[in-house]
């Protein structure tokens, strides 16, 4: 099928590479030249495991082709994806304006029908205004076409991207035109492993499940960093209790970790995003508001573990951290907790030295070059002359670290685990402190 998407970031070029990958012939459009051009040199800016080789083999193949041309893709594509971002807005709710100026783009070059889908994740209502701005569009020519517009929001995991679009748990497709449902269903055939997986609804509420599944996974996460603040006042330990309770397969082992608070591109946004449309509709959504302020209390905890330990002084010591990206196998610090403690121990008078196996270039775009930071080319180089150190995000290199090394390097031998990778007793029979999250002490 001959497939167009609008938007080579994350989820496009994802999207674009997977459909190139089964054989569809992808033609990918970004306004970006710079980045259009890189694509075409075999270039891939973002960090995803298996993505790279992918797009440049399917590059080579001519199935996936990268243009600034918005013209040239809506002439193409029998089925245009609209993967652009919808960043939040000043009040949280998803701003869309780059979603409608790709609509209205479709509308004013539109010349055979198509099928529009919607794979932004967009607030309820969206798919109607983006239809509302296709048919006005095309008004204004004084041209009738057909289109119609699907909703098929994704749930792709950064680092895990091309796995989960390859292998997914579920295709959602929100439409009321049968003629769009099998054109979906051609399109999605070769990923689609059981007819269960297929899953058709109208509009709105294919709109509302991306919303309510990301809602769902950070609800549980929030809900396990307030049993672990309870733990800590008990003296419980909640890795135990995480133990105790994922076994009930209603709960579940999965996204019950406590932690340094939930980040990245997705969680945050669309929890105050459905949060804010709860809002607009006169409904006040209490737990999503807490399930935020949760987060937004947990992202502080780490600094307030190291303010107890040094009694509030912290001006002058100088931390390692092990960990920038928001979670592991990306180089993404959107909403990363490590963002926080980093500028609360700067406004402390601290210094970092930190180390992130992938998010060292891109914590210098955010902050520049500093003093107060240092970014270390491995993990021991950042223990260096520190006091203490603090991990942030589990990359697997550091869940065996050498502990009598780091008692060594360490002024103060303390370790703030954000993340719970290690076993108190084994870092304190190594003679240093060990301060985890919810661990009882
Ligand atoms: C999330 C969802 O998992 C995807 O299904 C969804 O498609 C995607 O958002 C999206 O809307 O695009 P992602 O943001 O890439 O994916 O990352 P996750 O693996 O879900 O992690 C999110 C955050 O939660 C990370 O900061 C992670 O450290 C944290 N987390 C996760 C915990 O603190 N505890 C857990 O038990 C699990």
């Amino acid at each position: 099928m001959r497939i167009s998407i609008f938007g080579t970031g994350y989820v496009g070029l994802v999207t674009g590479t997977c459909l190139a990958e089964v054989g569809h012939d992808v033609i990918c459009v970004d306004i970006d030249q710079a980045k259009v051009d890189g694509l075409n040199r075999g270039e891939v800016s973002i960090f995803e495991p298996g993505l790279a080789p992918m797009v440049r083999a399917n590059h080579a193949a001519g199935r996936l082709r990268f243009t600034s041309d918005p013209m040239m893709a809506i002439e193409h594509g029998e089925v245009i994806f609209i993967a652009v971002g919808t960043p939040p807005d000043e009040d949280g709710s998803a701003d869309l304006q780059y979603v409608l100026a790709v609509a209205n783009t479709i509308g004013q070059h539109l010349q055979m029908p198509a099928l529009v889908v919607d794979k932004s994740t967009v607030p309820v209502g969206t798919a109607d205004k983006v239809r509302a701005t296709i048919a006005a569009a095309l008004a204004a020519r004084g041209v009738q076409v057909d289109f119609e517009v699907v909703s098929n929001p994704e749930f792709l995991k950064e680092g895990d991207a091309v796995n989960d679009f390859m292998r997914p748990d579920r295709i959602i497709i929100g439409t009321d035109d049968a003629e769009a449902v099998e054109t979906m269903r051609r399109l999605y055939a070769p990923f689609v492993r059981s007819r269960d997986r297929f899953v058709v609804m109208d509009v709105r509420s294919a709109e509302l499940t991306k919303y309510a599944a990301n809602a769902m996974l950070a609800t549980k996460i929030s809900f396990m960093n307030e049993i672990a603040n309870i733990a800590e006042r008990v003296g419980a330990d909640v890795e135990m209790v995480r133990q105790g309770i994922g076994s009930d397969p209603r709960i579940g082992w999965q996204f019950i970790y406590p932690g340094a608070g939930y980040g990245g591109s997705c969680f945050p946004k669309d929890v105050q995003a459905l949060a804010r449309t709860a809002h607009q509709h006169g409904f006040e959504p209490r737990l999503l508001d807490a399930v935020e302020a949760v987060n937004e209390r947990q992202k502080s905890h780490l600094f307030e573990l190291l303010q107890r330990h040094y009694n509030g002084a912290l001006a002058g010591k100088t931390f390692a951290l092990w960990g920038l990206a928001f979670k592991p196998n990306t180089d993404d610090m959107r909403a990363a907790p490590s963002r926080r403690l980093l500028e609360q121990l700067w406004a402390a008078g601290a210094k970092v030295q930190a180390f992130d196996p992938e998010a060292a270039s891109e914590t210098r775009r955010i902050f520049g070059e500093r003093e107060d930071l240092l970014l270390c080319d491995s993990e021991y180089a950042a223990l260096a002359g520190a006091d203490a150190l603090v991990v942030v995000t589990e990359w697997k290199q550091f869940r065996s670290p050498d502990f009598s090394r780091i008692r060594r390097e360490l002024a103060d031998a303390a370790i703030f685990d954000g993340r719970n990778l290690y076993q108190p007793d084994e870092v304190e029979a190594a003679g240093i402190a060990y301060y985890g999250i919810g661990r009882g002490r």
